[in-house]
């Protein structure tokens, strides 16, 4: 069936860790392209159940929450409501957006859980897990990372690389270390259940690679037949862990459902969370239907990291559930990037939704707008700010915001703010209004296709035919000697904003609004686009006011500083790390057995045929004695004579190259290996005891 076929939708976007703030990349990934897609659908007056809410289970959360020293539960709290907050400045329209720690929800996972149990789905396997010793936990596959076998890239989880997207599991990392003590964990033994992927490689081939060929987005078509190529396996369920929805069996105390098992169902427990909230039927949006033409089309709108999951991994516990829809598309788009590098929650190389509303307040749209045009729809595409700025201003302000405020400024001026007729047409004006006509069909097709950049350009061609009409035909020029024949131009330029306020809607919805109320037109029906009669003649408009307003050199600027001190708060960061890690305790006896004396160094000479090393004569203010040290790269023998140094004068006498040394001069080292001699702040006597 054509998506335009069906009468009712499922449209899930991908649910969001709760462990940290949305930036652009998420706009761009998933919500925007499914925001659109679901404004488009509704003004289609399609039935429409758009769902989201926060991902609050799996590794991602517990790791956020050790490294902010606060529970799970603060952490999931914390940003669930602020990521709920930001869908909503922005317009995200979700009928709801809900939370997967939720008792709906955790039922739910349980109940989908303990059907494929019964049915015998599952595989009971006792493995070898990584363990770390340390912290005695079995180690989520998050908290394992390593070298990638497949892109030789660091870093890799235990999950999944990120690099190349390849997804895996804990045993392939090349030199494994866990995230908790930093050590290499060990192997242990576990039961889990598992999902036997492999059998179902066959129902998948042909229900994904043969019968999406044409629908799939490239991209994701190309994920999935490489993964089938490769050979599917069985996917542990369950996982020990502490955090997370209980495996409902009694042998299974203590362990979690996988987090990728309960998130996707989190779309289907959110759904039935907003069916009893509003009273309608849940069943309908998920479940088949007894006639396939009244089935749902469900969609997935995600990013790329996450088709494996949505294409795959998900649609198999569906069919293997049996009862449910499948998804009918899974439009995943690429990644965005900015400023030349990759977007990077941990070193905060980004722009956070809740920031850039503090720096622009009011200007969502503005956003949205220039998201859309960059989407990463086929490709990996970027961010910078000032083609943001450049799209504002010679897009938004110079085109769209000034059409609308012409037309409106010239027909308060003109005629009182009220509509006049359109009495005789030139060929001009039919050619402009055949124009109007065709255009909101090639915005559906877009959208229907998932090319959001092509229809928002589309949307735009659509300002810039009233922008270039209005200029053409100069009514200011014209009012002096054809009254007639301004009142016709102002009401086809008229048509054609309120057109604009309807094309606008998936889009710009502040905007849009913005544009109703000024124009006092608040249809919502995209039947009614491409007419050239919206506004009636006599119809009263309201005030102008401006749609948009430049940004500024200095506001770019500024955000371009603020990426550079993240960049360099985090480079003294990676410096932090860079110092070596706490060695064990001592007792304190441990520490006074050791006998430090401030000294003067009294000759200096460099060890014949070594790189490295100085004989020194040292006064100890007990005596004079020899010491050998690995001191010349950084230091002139001739330089440090009479310099005051600290010795520890009761280390056990060495021969280094032949030489007797009695004792060692104290040195600083820091993360490069440079070295400073380490002394009283003013000289004091030879013999002074360091402790
Ligand atoms: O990658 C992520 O951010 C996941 N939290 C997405 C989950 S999507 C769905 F399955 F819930
Ligand atoms: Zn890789």
């Amino acid at each position: 069936m054509e998506t335009t076929d069906y009468k009712r939708f499922t449209i899930t976007a991908a649910l969001p860790y709760a462990n940290g703030p949305l930036h652009i990349g998420h706009l761009a990934g998933a919500y925007i392209p499914a925001d659109i897609f679901v404004r488009y659908l509704r003004l289609k007056q399609k039935d429409v159940a758009f769902v989201c809410g926060s991902d609050e289970h799996g590794a991602a959360i517990t790791i956020k929450a050790k490294k902010e020293g606060i529970s799970p539960q603060q952490i999931i709290d914390k940003y669930h409501t602020q990521i709920k907050e930001s869908f909503e400045e922005f317009g995200i329209s979700f009928d709801i957006y809900h939370r997967t720690s939720a008792k709906i929800h955790h039922e739910l996972s349980q109940e989908f859980f303990l059907n494929l149990y019964r049915k015998g789905e599952f595989i009971e396997k006792y493995s070898e897990q990584y363990y770390d010793e340390e912290y005695h936990q079995f180690l989520a596959d998050r908290y394992i990372t390593g070298t990638c076998p497949n892109c030789h890239s660091e870093g890799a989880f235990g999950d999944q690389c990120e690099k190349c997207g390849t997804s895996l599991s804990p045993t392939d990392l090349i030199n494994p270390i866990s995230t908790l003590s930093g050590k290499p964990p060990v192997l242990k033994e576990t039961k889990h259940w598992y999902l036997p992927l492999d059998k179902y490689q066959p129902w998948l081939e042909q229900w994904l690679l043969e019968g999406k060929k044409d629908i799939l987005k490239p991209n994701v078509y190309g994920q999935c037949s490489s993964w089938l190529k490769a050979g599917l396996q069985p996917r542990s369920m369950t996982r020990d862990l502490d955090w997370g929805v209980d495996v409902p069996l009694e042998e299974a105390e203590g362990k979690k459902l996988y987090v990728w098992l309960d998130a996707p169902i989190g779309y289907i427990s959110a759904t039935k969370q907003w069916a009893q909230d509003t009273g309608n039927d849940w069943e309908k949006y998920w479940k088949k239907q007894a006639n396939d033409a009244d089935d749902s089309c469900l969609i997935h709108f995600i990013g790329k990291d996450n088709i494996v999951f949505h294409c795959i991994i998900f649609p198999a516990i569906l069919h293997a559930h049996g009862g449910y829809i499948l998804p009918q598309n899974i439009p995943a788009n690429e990644f965005l990037n900015l400023e030349g590098d990759k977007l990077s929650t941990s070193r905060n190389h980004a722009v956070w939704l809740h920031e850039y509303l503090g720096d622009f307040p009011g200007k969502q749209d503005e956003l949205r707008y220039v998201l859309t045009s960059i989407l990463p729809e086929t490709s990996d595409s970027e961010f910078t700010w000032k083609d943001f700025q450049a799209r504002v201003n010679n897009e938004l302000v110079a085109i769209f915001g000034n059409f609308i405020n012409r037309v409106l400024v010239l027909s308060h001026k003109y005629f009182d703010g009220k509509v006049m007729p359109a009495t005789s047409l030139t060929d001009k004006d039919r050619l402009v209004l055949s124009e109007l006509q065709r255009y909101p069909q090639a915005i559906s097709s877009s959208i229907e296709h998932y090319r959001f950049r092509e229809a928002l350009s589309q949307f735009m061609n659509v300002a810039r035919l009233g922008n270039k009409y209005l200029a053409d035909e100069e009514p200011w020029k014209l009012i002096k000697t054809d009254e007639e024949r301004v009142k016709t131009v102002l009401n086809i330029s008229l048509q054609i904003a309120a057109n604009l306020t309807l094309l606008a809607q998936p889009f710009l919805p502040h905007t849009a609004l913005k544009l109703a109320e000024m124009l006092g037109f608040y249809e919502k029906d995209w039947a009614l686009a491409g007419q050239e009669a919206l506004l009636p003649v006599g119809h009263q408009l309201n005030n102008a006011q401006l749609l948009f307003e430049k940004i500024t050199d200095e506001q770019i600027e500024s955000q371009l500083q603020k990426l550079q001190a993240a960049k360099a708060s985090n480079s003294l960061a990676s410096q932090k790390k860079a110092v070596t890690p706490a060695k064990e305790n001592i007792s304190f006896d441990q520490f006074s057995a050791m006998d430090i004396r401030t000294g003067k160094i009294l000759t200096a000479e460099k060890v014949a045929k070594t790189k490295k090393l100085i004989k020194m004569t040292i006064d100890t203010g007990i005596d004079q004695r020899t010491i050998v040290s690995g001191i010349a790269e950084f230091f002139n023998p001739e330089e440090i004579v009479g310099k005051q140094v600290s010795v520890l004068v009761n280390l056990e006498p060495r021969e280094i190259k032949g030489i007797l040394s009695q004792g060692m001069i104290l040195m600083a080292e820091d993360s490069e290996g440079r070295l400073q001699f380490v002394r009283p702040a003013e000289e004091m006597a030879a013999g002074s005891t360091i402790r």
